[in-house]
């Protein structure tokens, strides 16, 4: 049996950053509220004049984590992209950033399973490599909330932002890489996190962002309980079948979405919250785009080191989460 093993990571995000500061100059928010109650202090923006559309962002992402590999584009057999925000509705945001890699051997396709969807193409992934139809494949998380941000919604726009993370895997028959994916859902609560029509509303300071026609609405209490539950869930599944406790883990790499979320779900595994790697201060809430975004940092940073299990852990719309278990085989790279 092959095995996929993660050989390049990525990421990339837009220069312009918002502060707590400057929200509060858009809604009646405070930098104190939104630390206390969320963790975060600043998140990326991206402007519709620099190069900084969910292609751009996941393409450069890609080309981090190709050099990072030492493949070519043409090497690739498989482009995923996991995003709610592509750029058009069709052609997909995988077959536009096929196009800016020139990379002409794959099949490119997109994953829509909200802040999950990196998880999910990382279940895709591995399962393709594990039956012997892909070699090498890229996957990406790469989002551009700004554009369904409702900026006039103090409860979500504090929340939300702009980045992208890649992965490059290769299938080998090396023991190790990815152990397990898990992936659930369940449409019967949809509409604690869902899009609406109508999308109108730009601050002076941010009207250089391309908005979508449609704006993000959600549930933020029913949400924040609902994802507790189903991380510390699926974490503990992901752990039992490979027949790890909660001391074997390494790291966590867990979706970026609340501090308080991180923390509840840590108290619940009666893990360490050292144990869990987060950069949802810089970043806020980059939907499929942070968790890889957050693993390719804590590779750089030298917190994942050849050998390591690795959790990866999310939540988001649709309802849908998931983890994935990792026993790590790269070394790490300097940022
Ligand atoms: N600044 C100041 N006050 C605010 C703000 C703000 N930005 N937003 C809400 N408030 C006010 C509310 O109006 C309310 O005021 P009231 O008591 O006078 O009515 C008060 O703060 C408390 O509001 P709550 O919604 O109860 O605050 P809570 O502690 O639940 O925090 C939050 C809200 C941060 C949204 C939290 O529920 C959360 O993080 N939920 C998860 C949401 C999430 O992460 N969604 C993303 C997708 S799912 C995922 O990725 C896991």
């Amino acid at each position: 049996m092959l095995n996929a093993h993660i050989i390049g990571t990525g990421a990339a995000v837009p220069k312009r950053v918002l502060a707590n500061e400057d929200l509060e100059k858009i809604v009646d928010t405070s930098d104190e509220w939104i630390t206390r109650r969320t963790g975060i202090k600043e998140r990326r923006i991206s402007n519709k004049n620099a190069k900084e559309s969910t292609t751009d962002l996941g393409t450069s992402a890609a080309r981090l984590a190709l050099e990072m590999a030492d493949l070519t584009p043409d090497q690739l057999d498989t482009i995923i992209v996991a995003t709610v925000t592509a750029d058009h509705l069709f052609p997909s945001a995988a077959c536009m950033v096929q196009k800016e890699l020139e990379a002409n051997n794959a099949a490119a396709f997109d994953l829509s399973a909200g802040c999950s969807g990196f998880i999910y193409a990382l279940d895709q992934a591995n399962n393709s490599i594990r039956l012997g139809q892909s070699k090498n494949i890229l996957v990406v998380g790469a989002e551009r909330l700004s554009s369904v941000v409702n900026w006039k919604d103090r409860g979500t726009c504090v929340l939300l932002g702009d980045g992208a993370g890649a992965v490059v895997l290769q299938a080998k028959d090396d023991p190790g890489g990815i152990l397990s994916t898990h992936i659930k859902s369940d449409g019967r609560f949809w509409d604690l996190l869902h899009s609406i029509e109508g999308n109108e509303y730009l601050p002076e300071s941010l009207c250089d962002t391309a908005i979508k026609p449609f704006v993000l609405t959600m549930e933020g209490n029913r949400l924040f309980k609902q994802a507790v539950g189903s991380m510390a869930n699926i974490a503990e599944e992901a752990l039992a079948q490979n027949g790890l406790t909660r001391e074997d883990v390494d790291l966590v790499v867990p979706h970026q979405a609340n501090l308080r979320i991180l923390q509840a779900v840590a108290d619940k595994l009666n893990m360490p919250m050292e144990k869990f790697f987060t950069n949802l201060h810089k970043y806020g809430n980059t939907s499929s785009g942070s968790i890889p975004l957050a693993l390719d940092e804590a590779h750089r940073d030298g917190r994942i080191n050849s050998g390591d299990h690795v959790l990866l852990v999310s939540f988001g719309a649709g309802l849908t989460w998931g983890a994935a278990v990792m026993r790590w085989t790269s070394e790490s790279h300097p940022a």
